[in-house]
């Protein structure tokens, strides 16, 4: 039977491309998305993945979007934590409501996702959760105390509940991207990137693909020993 996977933001960027590296994988895949319709009726049409929208920060709307999606696919196997935004700015600049939205969303969505998600995995013995964190995450940004926070904290809430599913079969896993070609990245004003570049040792930004290969692999059944590690994939930019 195929599985059921879940990606939140995945009608664009980076969670598109694990959509699509989900469905070649065999997966039955449904897509979340918070705001931009268009580019979901887009993403819809041209992959036949079906999208539903909420926001995952939302803790009441991410139960009901889930309970729904099983409901209407099946019970779900395997969650992608991709959901995320930025509210860049130095911390004089950041207001609370930037701090708070980023916190909210990125990891507040991880939370929420797993609490809709989890319970389900163990009790059938067999779950893949899989969260996108950042390199900014690791090494921190300048500009970035929230992101940065937020992705943090993401590695951590993965390192703790890998401990939490272990013995019930459900792994869960960080993906640590660097800087990758996708709309989030191009609105880092372009001298800022251009440095940023420069510090890649592969010498380029990253495609979604390469992060999506990742995604396939952990969520794969080869991965069922691999749990609570953190994969970074950033062109060298930090080894960690
Ligand atoms: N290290 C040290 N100093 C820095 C710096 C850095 N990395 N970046 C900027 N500065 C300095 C500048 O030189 C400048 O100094 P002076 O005032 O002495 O000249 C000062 O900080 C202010 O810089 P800006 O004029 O750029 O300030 P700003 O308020 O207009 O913008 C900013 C600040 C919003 C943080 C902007 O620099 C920026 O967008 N930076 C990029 C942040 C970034 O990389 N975001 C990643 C988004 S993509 C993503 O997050 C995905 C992922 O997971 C990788």
């Amino acid at each position: 039977m195929a599985r059921v996977a879940i990606v939140t933001g995945g009608t664009r960027g980076i969670g598109k491309a694990i959509c699509l590296a989900l469905k070649e994988q065999g997966c039955r895949v449904v897509a979340n998305y918070g705001g931009n319709d268009a580019k979901a009726r887009a993403f819809t049409d041209e992959t036949g993945i079906p999208a539903y929208k909420w926001d995952v920060g939302d803790y009441d709307a991410t139960i009901a979007g889930c309970a729904q999606i099983e409901q209407d696919v099946g019970p779900i196997d395997i969650v992608v934590n991709n959901a995320g935004i930025t509210r860049d700015g130095v911390l004089d600049k950041m207001s609370w409501e930037d701090w708070n939205e980023v916190m909210r969303i990125n990891l507040g969505g991880c939370f929420n996702m797993a609490k809709a998600s989890f319970p389900g995995m163990r009790e059938r013995g067999w779950g893949r959760i899989v969260n996108i964190g950042s390199i900014n995450g690791q090494a921190g940004q300048y500009g970035q105390v929230n992101y940065a926070a937020a992705k943090s904290g993401i590695h951590g809430f993965t390192k703790a509940l890998a401990q939490e599913g272990a013995k019930y079969g459900v792994t869960v896993n960080a993906i640590a991207p660097g800087y990758v070609d996708t709309d989030m990245v191009a609105a880092v004003p372009q001298p800022v990137l251009e440095k940023i570049i420069a510090k890649i040792p592969v010498g380029r930004l990253g495609h979604a693909e390469e992060i999506a290969r990742g995604v396939a692999f952990l969520t794969s059944e080869d991965g069922g020993f691999v749990t609570g590690s953190t994969m970074s994939i950033n062109g060298g930019q930090h080894m960690y």
